[in-house]
């Protein structure tokens, strides 16, 4: 595997791989690698011979209550696992070249931007859009794979993608879990080992929406309370948000019909977790 951390050289050696016929596929992370990461550079491998992989803890996607300093970082395991999983190329890049002095350009991808994580986490997505934005211009990549876990970053990198002409097909991974359910992320090194089982709750809240909507639930409050309820009795609990939105436009609904997202925040201790589900709901057929 092949590491570069010239912006330069990456464009160069991804500009030689293209004039060689290969297909690129591209994975943004963050590093701290785990087997959702992974999952997606195993994905990737299947669109493309050349995978890259990005490690870049981005700045300007952290608030400045949030945990930029504290981000957990092990460079040398990632860059064991990224190998095994099928990575050509891993692109580390440095701040000071990401982000040199005068930098003053930014995507801002307006309304979906606004609710769910958007609304705790202002500047976020702003952040995540202009870091990805960047990111491929620097390898042009054919694909570039995501996780459904972070379903908001998703929805906003495909409207960026058609808004801005960006010529790159986007992959969705689904989201990969611990054995207990809970989903992988860097940030759950954070749980101590009561607050590790006190995060079952996310997953469990969500299992149990869907199980009431299979029942027939209808009522997008109906769900949200019981969930609210079964997450505000964990006492390490601090619910953020829990909402069911349309899955394309991120709007929140009525009533239960269609394809929905069901996507939560809630901190455990001092951590703050997302998972969420997709659930199709058939439209109901107007009695006669
Ligand atoms: P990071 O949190 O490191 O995640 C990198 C990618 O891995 C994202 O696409 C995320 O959705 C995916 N991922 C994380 N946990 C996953 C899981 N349990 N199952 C499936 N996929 C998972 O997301 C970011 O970094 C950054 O915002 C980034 C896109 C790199 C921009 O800085």
């Amino acid at each position: 595997m092949k590491i570069i951390r010239s912006l330069s050289e990456m464009s160069g050696h991804a500009r030689e791989r293209r004039e060689q016929g290969c297909k690129i596929a591209l994975v943004p992370t963050m590093g701290y690698l785990h087997l959702g990461h992974l999952s997606l550079m195993r994905i990737a491998r299947q669109y493309a011979e050349e995978v890259v992989t990005s490690i870049f803890v981005n700045p300007i996607q952290f608030g400045p209550r949030e945990d930029l300093s504290s981000y957990p970082r092990d460079p040398e395991r990632d860059q064991k696992l990224a190998a095994e999983a099928g990575t050509a190329t891993l692109f580390i890049p440095a701040d000071n070249d990401m982000y040199p002095q005068g930098f003053q350009s930014f995507v801002d991808v307006e309304k979906i931007t606004q609710g769910l994580c958007g609304r705790s986490r202002p500047g976020h997505f702003r952040g995540v859009a202009t870091v990805v934005a960047k990111l491929f211009n620097i390898v042009q990549p054919h694909y570039a794979v995501f996780g459904q876990k972070d379903a908001q970053q998703v929805a906003v990198i495909r409207r960026m993608v058609a808004d801005l002409n960006m010529p790159v097909e986007i992959i969705i991974a689904p989201i990969v879990r611990e054995p207990d359910g809970l989903a992988m992320s860097s940030r759950n090194v954070y749980l101590s080992g009561q607050e590790r089982q006190d995060a079952l709750v996310l997953y469990r809240s969500l299992a149990m929406a869907q199980e009431m909507i299979q029942q027939g639930e209808r009522e997008p409050q109906a769900v949200i309370s019981r969930m609210t309820g079964l997450i505000s009795a964990v006492p390490s609990s601090r619910i953020d948000y829990i909402e069911i939105v349309d899955a394309a436009s991120l709007e929140p609904v009525q009533r239960l019909a269609g394809e929905l997202l069901l996507a939560l925040a809630v901190y455990i201790g001092r951590t703050r977790l997302i998972d969420n589900c997709l659930v199709t709901v058939e439209k109901e057929v107007a009695a006669l």
